[in-house]
C-alpha cells in the first residue's frame, strides 16, 4: 500500500508513518529496520549511542533494507561533531537533527545528498530552519514524550500554526500524541505530510527498552504523564517516585540547584536499561493512554495504515 504525501515523496517511503527517534528505544537497528521494511520511516536515535554501537547499527541498516531510513542526532550530545563526521562518512540517507541550529550540519550533509529534517517546536524556529534550507521539519507539540516544547502548546495548534506560517512551502512531520490511524488522519488533515509515532513504538518487541518499561506503557492512562524539569531540559515522563518528587519540589518552590540535583540523579537509561520504574526517567507522551498492546513494529506500521483508511471511511461525507 502507498499513501503518497509531500513527506513520502521527499523521503522515498510508501507510508506517511514515522517511527520517532527515541533515545534507547530506537538506539538500535531492529526497530527502525522493521518500520523501514514495512514502508514507514525508521529512525535510529544516535543520542546515547557509543561509536561502536552506532557503527554496528548503521551496518545492520545498510545490510537489512534497501528502503530509506534516518538517524536522529541531538546536536547537544557530547562528542556531537565526531558523530556527525561518522554519519557523513557513512552517507546516511536522512538526518533528523534536534536541539540546536541547522547551520552546524546543513551545508555539509546537503552536499552529500543527505535529506535533512530539523526538529522544531514553534513557528519562529520553523521559519528560521526553513529559511536556512532544511528539506523538511518535524514539528513537536506539548503532548509529546521526551522533550516537549516549553509552553506545552498542543500538537493540534502548533502544527497548524507552522503549516499556516510556512504556507505549505516545506514538508512537515507532526509529532506528539499520535498512536493510531485516526491520529494519522488528524495529522494529515492539519496539513502535515506524516505523523511521528514515539511512545506507540515503545510497545513493540523490537524497542530497545527493559520489559518493565513496556509494561508500564501498557498500564498507563492518558493522565499518567507529568512534565518535570522546567528550565533544565523539561521532559514528559510517566508518574513515578522521581517525577512526583520533582513535582513536589516545584510546587514548594525548591531552589533551582536542589531541583537540578534531583533531576540529574535520574536518567532515561535507568528506566530503559535497568528497568528502574521508581527512580528512572520513564519518558512517554500522553499518547501512552492509547497504547494497550505489544505488536511487532512492522505489523504495527501496516495496522496504522489500515486504521487510517478506516478512519477516512468513517469521516462524515457531505450530503
Ligand atoms: C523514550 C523517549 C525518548 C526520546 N528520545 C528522543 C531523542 O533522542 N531525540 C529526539 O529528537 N526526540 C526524542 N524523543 C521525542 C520523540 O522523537 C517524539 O517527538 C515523541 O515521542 C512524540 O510524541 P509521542 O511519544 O506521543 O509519539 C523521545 C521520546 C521518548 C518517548
Amino acid at each position: 500500500m502507498k499513501i503518497p504525501t509531500d513527506i513520502t515523496r521527499l523521503l522515498g517511503i510508501d507510508l506517511p508513518i514515522a517511527q520517532a527517534g527515541m533515545s534507547w528505544a530506537s538506539s538500535n537497528s531492529a526497530l527502525p529496520l522493521a518500520v523501514a521494511n514495512a514502508g514507514g520511516l525508521g529512525v535510529i536515535a544516535a543520542g546515547p549511542m557509543r561509536r561502536d554501537d552506532l557503527v554496528r547499527a548503521l551496518d545492520e541498516m545498510q545490510a537489512g533494507t534497501d528502503r530509506p531510513w534516518a538517524v536522529n542526532m541531538p546536536l547537544y550530545r557530547q562528542g556531537a561533531d565526531e558523530v556527525l563526521d561518522l554519519l557523513a562518512e557513512r552517507r546516511v540517507p536522512i538526518l533528523i537533527a534536534s536541539q540546536g541550529g541547522p547551520k552546524r550540519y546543513l551545508d555539509r550533509f546537503k552536499a552529500l545528498g543527505t535529506i535533512c529534517l530539523h526538529v522544531v517546536a514553534g513557528e519562529e524556529h520553523a521559519a528560521k530552519a526553513a529559511a536556512a534550507g532544511v528539506d523538511g521539519l518535524v514539528v513537536v507539540g506539548g503532548e509529546a514524550g521526551g522533550h516537549p516544547p516549553a509552553e506545552l502548546v498542543s500538537t493540534l495548534v502548533v502544527v497548524r500554526a507552522v503549516v499556516r506560517a510556512l504556507a505549505g512551502r516545506i514538508p512537515i512531520i507532526a509529532s506528539g500524541g499520535f498512536a493510531d490511524g485516526a491520529g494519522l488522519a488528524a495529522a494529515l488533515a492539519l496539513g502535515a505530510g506524516a505523523a511521528n509515532f514515539g511512545t506507540r513504538f515503545i510497545a513493540t518487541p523490537e524497542a530497545n527498552v527493559h520489559p518493565a518499561y513496556k509494561q508500564a506503557v501498557l498500564s498507563a492512562g492518558i493522565d499518567s504523564t507529568r512534565t518535570v524539569g522546567r528550565g533544565m531540559g523539561m521532559i514528559r515522563t510517566l508518574s513515578n517516585d522521581f517525577a512526583e518528587r520533582m513535582m513536589t519540589m516545584e510546587a514548594e518552590g525548591a531552589t533551582m540547584d536542589d531541583r537540578k540535583t534531583v533531576f540529574a540523579a535520574s536518567t532515561l537509561k535507568m528506566a530503559a536499561f535497568d528497568g528502574d520504574l521508581a527512580e528512572g526517567k520513564l519518558e512517554a507522551g500522553q499518547s501512552v493512554g492509547l497504547v494497550d498492546d505489544i505488536v511487532p513494529a512492522g505489523d504495527l506500521t501496516r495496522r496504522i495504515a489500515n486504521e487510517y483508511l478506516a478512519a477516512l471511511r468513517h469521516m462524515p461525507q457531505p450530503v
